[in-house]
């Protein structure tokens, strides 16, 4: 920030989760910033941070909480709606993003910027092959896609006004957050710590394509240094950013050094729905937590089986070009089977994981 700009405010809605955690922790201990939070559980507490519980999906209580919110100059929009079974319905997350904006900005006069955080999906990764490596250029897919709707919510709100938005996609994002179970890492060590519990190698659950598919993910810590530089770099205004790690991997390659992580012999490709095979694993579970003293209570707290199985069923190249946001000055880049292990490592040290 120059000398003389004023101070920045940021709003950070969906600090409970994994993206809007991370970035918590990176703005609370910025000096540049001021932080509020926004969602309906509490996230970590950290001086100087106030906490709002609001409903987004309840526009009454949206408009309740703005006059509290009237000198935010930064929001980064990390909510998503997810149903049970990670159901992600287009309806409820276009209206989070509406019920914000609509009781927000007539009252926030310092508002400069507001940040969405989507992903691949925007390029239907979910859905089978797409053009890779994606570019934040090709042109939609036909059909429904809650990223759109988000978008196109905070455009039409933007046309005419000083303020600026942005828009990053990542993919699979790595990270600690507790209670935030979709989430790739802690539900792979969760899957990993039942098949040890089990005696069982650590067999791969997906077809042997998306064993063997090229793959792009994103360290949710690079992530937050992108929205950062993205909500404050003037020529990020109203663009949209791939965000990812900058290597590609498959998982072959990094089976057996997971495994090994693990302390497990690496198994075979072994297809599985997990949610299926999950059900009945919830006592295997707790007598996880008992034997290695972990703090997850609930599995559900630490994995989410039909995320995974979405994780684990594209056998499809999932990559996506990073050449814009290099261009535009971000050159953050992870190195993916380092980022895995220091992931996991964390997530043991924390006694989340075994
Ligand atoms: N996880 C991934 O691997 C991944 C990959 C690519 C892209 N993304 C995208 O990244 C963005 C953030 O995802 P994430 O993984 O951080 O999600 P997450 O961990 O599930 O967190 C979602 C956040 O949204 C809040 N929220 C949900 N419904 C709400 C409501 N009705 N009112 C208020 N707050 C609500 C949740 O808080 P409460 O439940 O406390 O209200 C939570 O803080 C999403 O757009 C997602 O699609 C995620």
């Amino acid at each position: 920030m120059t000398t003389g700009d004023p101070r920045r405010k940021a709003l950070v809605v969906g600090a409970s989760g994994l993206v809007g955690g991370n970035l918590l922790e990176r703005l609370a201990r910025d000096q540049a910033w001021d932080v509020v939070t926004l969602s309906r559980r509490a996230p970590s507490e950290h001086e100087g941070v106030s906490h709002l519980a609001v409903d987004l999906l309840d526009a009454e209580q949206c408009r309740r909480a703005a006059p509290a919110l009237a000198d935010v100059t930064h929001i980064f929009f990390c909510a998503r709606s997810v149903e049970p079974n990670y159901v992600i319905k287009l309806d409820s997350n276009r209206l989070i993003v509406e019920n914000l904006l609509d009781a927000l900005l007539p009252v926030a006069k310092r508002l400069r910027h507001v940040q969405i955080i989507h992903g691949m999906k925007w390029y239907g990764s979910n859905l089978g092959p797409y053009r890779t490596p994606a570019k934040e250029s090709h042109p939609r897919l036909p059909g429904p896609n809650f990223y759109y709707e988000q978008l196109d919510a905070l455009i039409k709100r933007q046309e005419g006004q000083a303020w600026t938005w942005s828009t990053l996609r990542p993919h699979f994002i790595c990270g600690v957050s507790v209670g935030s179970p979709s989430n790739p890492l802690s539900t792979l060590g969760a899957y990993a710590a039942i098949l040890k519990e089990l005696g069982r190698p650590l067999d791969f659950p997906g077809e042997q394509g998306a064993f063997e598919a090229a793959l792009n993910i994103t360290d949710v810590r690079l992530l937050t240094e992108a929205m950062e530089w993205a909500a404050t770099e003037p020529r990020c205004a109203n663009e949209a950013f791939n965000i990812v790690n900058g290597d590609t991997f498959r998982w072959r390659d990094v089976w057996s050094m997971l495994a090994d992580h693990f302390g497990m012999q690496a198994g075979g490709v072994k297809p599985m729905k997990l949610r299926a095979f999950m059900a009945d694993k919830e006592p295997v579970w707790a007598s996880i937590v008992r034997k290695h003293g972990l703090r997850s209570g609930r599995m559900d707290d630490i994995a989410d089986w039909a995320f995974a199985d979405v994780m684990f069923v594209g056998a499809w190249e999932q990559t996506a070009s990073v050449v814009k946001a290099h261009r535009y000055g971000f050159n953050g880049m992870v190195d993916t089977e380092e980022m895995l292990i220091d992931i996991l490592t964390q997530y043991r040290a924390l006694r989340l994981l075994p």
